[in-house]
């Protein structure tokens, strides 16, 4: 698996994209519903093509750098997109089903007029959305599968993809196979699971990270600019939750049934007009009584 195209501009498709072309994957295409973000996308793969230095042809001496290497083309039409190898769908998950469908009609098209013989493999990169969303792709003969990395992703931040593991499905052995081998590429781990099993960890993530991060920005603002001195406990913390686990990190009034305490607190932040705070410090102290009862 060589050449590798994307539907999608969006931090996944950005950070995949990066990593590949590194890896010396070709990206032939990129297609993404606003073109000015999929032409930047193309702009920053093109620009880090690597470059082999040249004669210029008219200063002697003069060392001009040239890329080498296939460059990316921001795609007009997912037709475009059919002589690669692989199509990573990467689009909000709302927008996959479409997406899904109208690639389908390419596929239905491209064949019928005898165009290509040799199929993509399709895959989405979504933890929530099941298989079978691929399906009138798999009924026009393609390979599908999804390539779920269960990590935060974002445009602005590098990552190392060896960090990163990827929950892999495929319709059949020899479509696992070549995710499989994705994965070799970018040095990444991989565990196979079926959309049932995909799904339960996408919203066990949600609860570890994005609802963290909710919890993260009430307590910010509770500290107010001392927040850094939150570092040290919540870091350790974490590792105490991984290394024994959750119920063994746990501290705090609620856990030790300080009530004395738990009233001020809620006092202090109801004074303070922190309503939200006070909302859920009341709400998840409750659930902490509660399963700590139990
Ligand atoms: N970010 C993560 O941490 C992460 C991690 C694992 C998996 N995922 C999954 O990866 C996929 C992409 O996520 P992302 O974070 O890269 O999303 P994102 O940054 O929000 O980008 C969304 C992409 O979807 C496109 N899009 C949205 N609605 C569309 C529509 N109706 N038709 C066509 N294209 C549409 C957007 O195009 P425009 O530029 O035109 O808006 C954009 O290219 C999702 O399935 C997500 O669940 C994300």
């Amino acid at each position: 698996m060589n050449s590798i195209s994307f539907i999608g501009a969006g931090n996944v498709a950005h950070r995949m994209a990066i990593a590949l072309q590194e890896k010396g994957c070709i990206i032939p295409h990129i297609w993404n519903r606003t073109p000015a973000k999929g032409a930047k996308l193309t702009r920053i793969l093109n620009s880090n093509l690597p470059a082999s230095t040249s004669r210029n042809a008219f200063g002697a001496g003069l060392l001009t750098p040239v890329p080498t290497g296939t460059p990316t083309v921001c795609a007009s039409s997912l037709t475009d997109l059919l002589d690669s190898d692989m199509i990573i769908i990467a689009v909000s998950d709302d927008a996959i089903p479409e997406i899904s469908r109208a690639l389908a009609q390419q596929v239905h098209n491209a064949v019928l007029c005898g165009e290509n013989e040799h199929l993509p493999i399709i895959v989405h990169t979504s933890g929530a959305t099941d298989i079978s969303v691929l399906d009138s792709l798999k009924n026009e003969g393609c390979k599908c599968g999804v390539l779920y990395p269960l990590l935060t992703l974002s445009k602005s931040r590098s990552v190392d993809f060896k960090n990163v593991p990827f929950l892999l499905e495929a319709n059949d052995s020899k479509t696992m196979n070549a995710l499989k081998k994705f994965c070799h590429i970018l040095g990444s781990e991989h565990y196979e699971c079926d959309s049932h099993q995909r799904l339960m960890l996408h919203i066990a993530a949600v609860f570890s990270c994005n609802f963290t991060n909710y919890l993260l920005s009430l307590a910010f603002e509770t500290a107010g600019k001392e927040h850094s001195l939150l570092r040290p406990t919540t870091l350790e913390m974490i590792r105490k939750s991984f290394s024994q686990s959750p119920q063994a990190a746990l501290t705090g009034p609620a856990k030790r049934g300080d009530m004395m305490t738990i009233e001020k607190h809620i006092k202090t932040l109801e004074e303070a007009g922190m309503t939200e705070h006070s909302e859920v410090y009341r709400l998840l102290t409750h659930k902490i009584t509660e399963r700590n009862k139990r």
